[in-house]
């Protein structure tokens, strides 16, 4: 494959195809939100060329190796016990430094591999609390009666759950025995999940997936049905919301994205609801999506996270970004491929709004950074050292929204552009794959844009979309969505100007207003705020479905227009929005919104976040240190 080497990766990928990864291991929650896993991981690897004498995996300083060794073929990792090491030939093995957020294990083998030789690698070790590991106190869950574990994996963190191939360019099949103590559930990114005795769950995933898409929870969480292939997790004190809030849509969602895009391969698609902390609206783990409880509006209006994950069901989880620098193909194909499902079940004009409120978050993001700063082009590059994760951003999604709108532009017809995106699926999927390669086939497919030189049209050229940072050179035509924009400008501008007309205000009725519409008007606030003194007041007043909102997305604007207008009789809302839930999304535009506000306002910043720290990801954490590190 054509893939660039993934400098945030230390592992042989170049020398070993991985077949199978197996993971034997047992959860052990310990003291005040302490815990580890136990076991080992089975790498079935095929070598590639003649002479490899090591294997390379990544790993990360919160991972203890215990040992390393061969494994006779066809023999049985732990089954969830532990590792067996009386069965393996031992191996030497050493921990080296790569780079802040992991470490390379590099294993010695017995003799020098020849291509097209097979070893089963098995590594016995203990995972304790590290990044992409989470161990949660009973306070830090929703019923707050036990502890709770998850992993997020994306993009570079599955290193501190098990050694491996880290990078999204190796995929391979993959199956757990994961043994938990008496009263708690096991859950997994996997296509079959059964309960053995002694409290092991069994796990197997019999597609191929990058090591980022492995996901455990171990906690005290139930099912319930929602849809022929889907079922709601939670735990037992919100089930009863989750199913309420899904009940009989998910499928609507899964049949629109097969029409649209080809047959759904992962056979079921669950969701589950996290603790408050998980710094995501959602993670796209295969066959079971990870949320936010925020999601829990009670009235589905967050549902385009749903579909947002589920359409990575295709684009990201089929057809996946060869490296992180690539991330685009993974998040600009999604959010096309969610707004055209959104466009199919909720009509042009939805998908519109909700599209402007995209471009509104990738406008505040530029503007933040300058458009000209490296991280506004498509294709990143990633420096050696650098964290992936330290890339994340808006233009990923929403430029690369820009991007594939026009290549439907330049196609011109939408149900042809459709055919396209099933081709492309269909070509690529199970693969990993880069830029170049996707606009090649998409050349390819259709020969007489290419013959009309299509990627060289000045101003628009491919390589300036991918290469160049700044703005989109094209934006796609949001008018349809105008008439639910247009009372939202119209009352936002009302807001804003200096006579503040109350009569005209008072004439407009936004209590039938869409959730996304009263964000859109919310987002036009905060960009003219600060507004005319007294009329935040006299707006949290009139509005107590935007001032006393539980819906996430409003209070996420609420709080940010209360910061840039100095509202410090309303602050209070601001703390209790960020002890409330740990969205990274969320968080961090809070914490920027209270150091540039006034000396109340950075004064809440210190002491919520003192208050806070602890329950949120350690990432998080750090982003936020930094937010506030800046300012002193
Ligand atoms: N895959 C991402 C989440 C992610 C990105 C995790 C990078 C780790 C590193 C997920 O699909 C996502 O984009 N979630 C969004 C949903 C939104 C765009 C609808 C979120 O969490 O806000
Ligand atoms: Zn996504």
């Amino acid at each position: 494959m054509a893939a660039a080497r993934d400098a945030a990766s230390a592992c042989s990928a170049d020398s070993f195809q991985l077949r199978h990864l197996h993971l034997a291991l047992s959860a052990h929650f310990g003291p005040a939100g302490s815990g580890h896993l136990q076991g080992c991981v089975r790498l079935e690897l095929t070598c590639l060329r003649d002479r490899a004498s090591e294997v390379v995996l990544d790993s990360h300083p919160s991972v203890e190796v215990e040992g390393a060794g061969l494994a006779p073929p066809g023999s049985r990792c732990g089954e969830g016990q532990g590792p067996q090491p009386g069965a393996l030939r031992p191996l030497a093995f050493q921990s080296r430094p790569f780079a802040s957020y992991g470490s390379a294990l590099h294993v010695t083998l017995p003799e020098p591999l020849t291509c097209g030789g097979t070893v089963v690698l098995e590594i016995a070790y203990r995972a304790g609390a590290g990044p992409g590991v989470c161990w949660l106190t009973p306070e830090q869950t929703a019923g707050k009666q036990k502890p709770y574990m998850y992993t997020q994996g994306q993009a570079v963190l599955n290193r501190s759950f098990f050694p491996c191939f880290d990078t999204p360019a190796v995929k391979s099949t993959y199956s757990a025995l994961i043994k938990v103590p008496e009263g708690f559930t096991a859950v997994m990114s996997a296509v079959t999940r059964e309960k053995q005795k002694d409290n092991t769950f069994y796990f197997k995933m019999p597609l191929p997936i990058p090591s980022y898409l492995v996901a455990l929870v171990v906690g005290d969480i139930v099912s319930a049905e929602v849809g022929p292939r889907s079922h709601v997790w939670a735990e037992p004190c919100l089930i009863e919301a989750a199913k309420k809030e899904y009940d009989g849509v998910i499928e609507e969602f899964l049949s629109t994205g097969e029409k649209l895009f080809g047959p759904y391969v992962w056979e079921r698609y669950d969701v589950l609801f996290m603790p408050p902390s998980f710094p995501f609206g959602g993670m796209e783990n295969p066959c079971i999506t990870f949320v936010t409880p925020c999601l829990l509006a009670g009235d589905r209006s967050l549902a385009d996270v749903i579909i947002h994950e589920i359409s990575h069901s295709w684009f990201g989880n089929l057809v996946t970004n060869a490296h992180w620098g690539e991330f685009w193909l993974n998040e600009g194909f999604t959010m096309y491929a969610q707004r055209r499902i959104t466009k199919e079940i909720y009509g042009a004009a939805y998908t519109c709004l909700e599209a402007a409120t995209g471009r509104a978050l990738l406008r505040q993001h530029m503007d933040n950074t300058g458009e000209d700063h490296p991280l506004n082009k498509l294709r990143v590059k990633i420096e050696p050292g650098v964290d992936p994760e330290d890339t994340y951003n808006e233009t990923p999604y929403e430029k690369g929204y820009c991007f594939v709108s026009y290549l439907a532009h330049l196609v011109g017809d939408q149900k042809k552009f459709d055919a396209f995106l099933q081709a492309y699926v269909n070509q690529f999927k199970f693969q990993s794959i880069t830029a170049d390669e996707a606009l090649e086939f998409y050349l390819n497919y259709f020969p007489e844009l290419k013959k009309k030189g299509v990627d060289t049209i000045p101003g628009f050229e491919f390589d300036r979309w991918l290469n160049t940072p700044g703005w989109p050179p094209y934006l796609p035509d949001l008018s349809p969505g105008e008439e639910l924009m247009k009372p939202a400008e119209n009352l936002a501008e009302l807001w804003a100007s200096p006579d503040c007309d109350m009569q005209a205000i008072r004439a407009v009725d936004i209590s039938t207003w869409k959730t996304f519409q009263v964000v859109y008007f919310l987002d036009k606030i905060l960009a003219k705020s600060p507004l005319p003194d007294g009329n935040i007041e006299k707006m949290s007043a009139m509005y107590s479905k935007i001032s006393k909102a539980q819906n996430a997305e409003l209070r996420l604007r609420w709080c940010q227009i209360l910061l840039k207008n100095n509202h410090e009789a309303e602050f209070g809302k601001v703390k209790d929005f960020l002890h409330s839930q740990g969205k990274q999304k969320y968080t961090l535009p809070i914490y920027r919104g209270m150091v540039s506000g006034s000396e109340a306002a950075q004064a809440l910043a210190v002491e919520t976040f003192s208050a806070t720290a602890p329950q949120l990801h350690v990432n998080v954490q750090n982003y936020v240190k930094k937010i506030l590190g800046e300012k002193s």
